[in-house]
């Protein structure tokens, strides 16, 4: 099972297309996930990573290339895979409950069983007491939490995730980190995520593809043989800061002078 490959894009080119105007978007890129792998795209904003979420979702047709989703092709046919799109999408309107349970309604659940089905899980997604809170009544770490639960619902092995940590702070965001590989050892899901963070990119992941700016084509493929289960020491390894600066080369990161007075590292 683990070396079968659950998603395959070949050879993908993408342009939007407004008015008069064309935008060439993504060049050439070539990209895999093997069923329970976790994969990450890292790369600068408006690189294309959203666009190629999108693409493997069957959301946006590219207008070169294959997708393959369990050696199926795909392309542009939405497909019943576990997108999480980069906002959190709960409706404001519905509870948490009511949100979370979205893939099991659509599936033709029954309530009492979708919402019985939510509540059991809320104590693995750090949620429990709150399925009748609405989305403003939560923080942005439990929206998080609660939109992955609902795509975790979505009934596929595979999950588009993008940037669902992007909007939170450091330390949430650390914290969500861990909780989201506990997660994907338990469910073994297949998980290509897409990110800005070269420190998140590496911890989560067991390869990275490094997409250049727009147009984006694939800069390297790194794999990652940091083992499993992982803790936050492993941050402070050499062989962490290796992967590290070969990711910051590979993002062609400038550090623009000697004194350190300007040193982001953001891409
Ligand atoms: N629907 C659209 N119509 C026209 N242009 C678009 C559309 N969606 C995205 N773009 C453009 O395509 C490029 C890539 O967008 P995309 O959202 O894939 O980038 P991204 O790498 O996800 O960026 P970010 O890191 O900021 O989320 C950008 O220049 C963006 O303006
Ligand atoms: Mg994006």
């Amino acid at each position: 099972m683990k070396n079968t490959i659950k998603l395959n894009l070949e050879n993908i080119d993408a342009t939007y297309y407004s008015g008069e105007e064309l935008l060439p978007v993504l060049n050439n890129v070539s990209l895999y996930v093997k069923s329970g792998e976790f994969v990450s795209v890292l790369g600068p904003s408006g690189s294309g990573k959203s666009t190629i979420l999108k693409i493997a979702a069957g959301l946006l047709k590219p207008d070169r290339g294959r997708v393959l989703i369990d050696n199926r092709h795909v392309n542009g046919k939405p497909q019943m895979v576990g997108y999480m799109p980069q906002q959190d999408l709960l409706f404001p309107w519905k509870t948490l409950k009511q949100n979370a349970a979205l893939p099991l309604l659509a599936r033709k659940w029954t309530k009492n069983k979708a919402f019985a089905r939510v509540e059991e899980l809320l104590p693995a997604f750090g949620l429990e007491g709150f399925a009748n809170y609405y989305p403003h009544q939560l923080s942005g770490g439990m929206r998080q939490r609660a939109a992955l639960l609902r795509t975790m619902l979505i009934e596929s092995d595979l999950m588009l995730l993008d940037e669902p940590f992007g909007a939170l702070d450091a330390l949430t965001r650390e914290i969500l980190q861990d909780w989201l590989l506990e997660i994907w050892e338990r469910f073994k899901r297949s998980v290509l995520f897409v990110t800005h963070s070269i420190d998140e990119a590496i911890y989560l992941s067991d390869r990275v593809y490094v997409i250049t700016e727009r147009p984006g084509k694939i800069a390297i493929e790194q794999k990652i043989e940091l083992k499993r289960p992982r803790s936050k020491t492993v941050l402070t390894t050499s062989l962490f800061s290796s992967y590290k600066q070969l990711l910051i080369d590979a993002l062609n990161i400038k550090f623009p002078d000697s004194t350190g007075f300007d040193h982001q590292q953001k891409p």
